[in-house]
């Protein structure tokens, strides 16, 4: 059997500083051997290295996942990114996934959006199912298409920017109340490429340089000092924010609100998962990231469901249809 699952963890010093998403890849792996699979090989993409990167590597995922699994039916392969063929879903990387294997399962929501050889490509050369990650979260985050109690609030924030503007344009109308922190905030704010109103931070906490320990200021949103770098809402948006959201009947939150990695940029990311631990309605954490700034906070009983997907649950929740999922015919 061939897995794919989304194991793209955050690594810190050579090691898994995150594992929501192995965590949440185990119920299809421990099936699958409790249902006498012979060999399951695990693969998955890590990052977005250009080409094979010892920083990308699989191993230190690996070794986490045999500690929490061992059995040597299973095998993890390296990064499937090491590889240039498998962000162009190239057939022939798809080819050396699928061969010598007889069946695929894609529980891997998270890379649900990417149209990929591990993805798409290799589901097209194998009998192709849906693992139970992928199920469920179709589930839970399918709730947020239907009908929803009102008001709904979207919260965004994170780093990958560019992909998710896109995303955030057509979800404009679903929502009744969008607020926009992090780097993306300060995008919208220099070319405001959405055609309706969010709610934008007013503070931000800037830094004198991108580090750990450097010297901080709150300055007022829009006008951090020359040479500063904004890297956390600021009080008042905290205040903002959490206002906002406690209002709310429905809330989804995609992607931290500033460098929450460091302790003097985490108090905006920890407002927003507050304030959404506390909402009595539906509440959708969706995410690596806020993923795990939930659990650092022990919030994550605390909201309805937690998503591995980031982008892909937008996307989804945009109504798109996500390639990885159209790529298996009963998902
Ligand atoms: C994610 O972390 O959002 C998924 O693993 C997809 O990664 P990507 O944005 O690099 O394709
Ligand atoms: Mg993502």
């Amino acid at each position: 059997m061939l897995v794919r699952a989304d194991l793209n963890v955050p690594l810190e010093d050579g090691r898994v500083a995150d594992e929501m998403r192995i965590r949440a890849a185990l119920p299809t792996l421990e099936l699958l051997l409790e249902r006498d699979a012979a060999e399951i090989t695990v693969c998955s993409h890590l990052g977005r290295p250009s080409g094979p990167d010892p920083a990308f590597s699989m191993r230190p995922v690996e070794e986490r996942l045999r500690e929490l699994v061992s059995d040597e039916r299973l095998e993890v392969l390296e990064n499937t990114r090491f590889n240039p063929g498998e962000t162009k879903n190239d057939a022939g990387f798809a080819q050396e996934l699928a061969s010598g294997r007889d069946v695929y399962v894609d529980d891997a929501f998270g890379s649900a959006h990417r149209a990929h050889s591990s993805t798409v490509g290799v589901a097209t050369l194998l009998p192709a199912y849906a693992g139970l990650l992928l199920e469920r979260e179709l589930e839970e985050l399918g709730k947020l298409l239907s009908e929803v109690e009102r008001p709904f609030v979207l919260i965004s924030g994170g780093a990958k920017v560019d992909d998710k503007l896109g995303v955030l344009q057509n979800l404009g109308g679903k929502a009744d109340e969008v607020l926009i922190g992090g780097k993306m905030a300060e995008q919208v704010r220099d070319e405001n490429p959405l055609d309706f109103e969010v709610i934008l931070p007013v503070d931000v906490v800037a830094a004198a340089a991108f580090a750990e320990d450097a010297e901080t200021r709150v300055a007022s949103y829009g006008k951090v000092p020359e040479g500063w770098l904004g890297l956390d809402i600021g009080p008042e948006t905290r205040r903002l924010f959490g206002e906002r959201i406690q209002q709310a009947q429905t809330v989804f939150w995609n992607g931290p609100m500033g460098v929450f990695e460091w302790a003097p940029f985490a108090e905006g990311t920890k407002a927003v998962a507050e304030a959404v631990a506390s909402v009595d309605g539906f509440t959708v954490v969706g995410g690596a990231d806020s993923g795990r700034a939930l659990n650092e906070l022990g919030l994550t009983e605390e909201v309805s469901w937690v998503s591995t997907g980031g982008g892909a649950s937008l996307e989804l929740l945009e109504g798109k249809e996500l390639p990885g999922v159209a790529a298996i015919p009963e998902a």
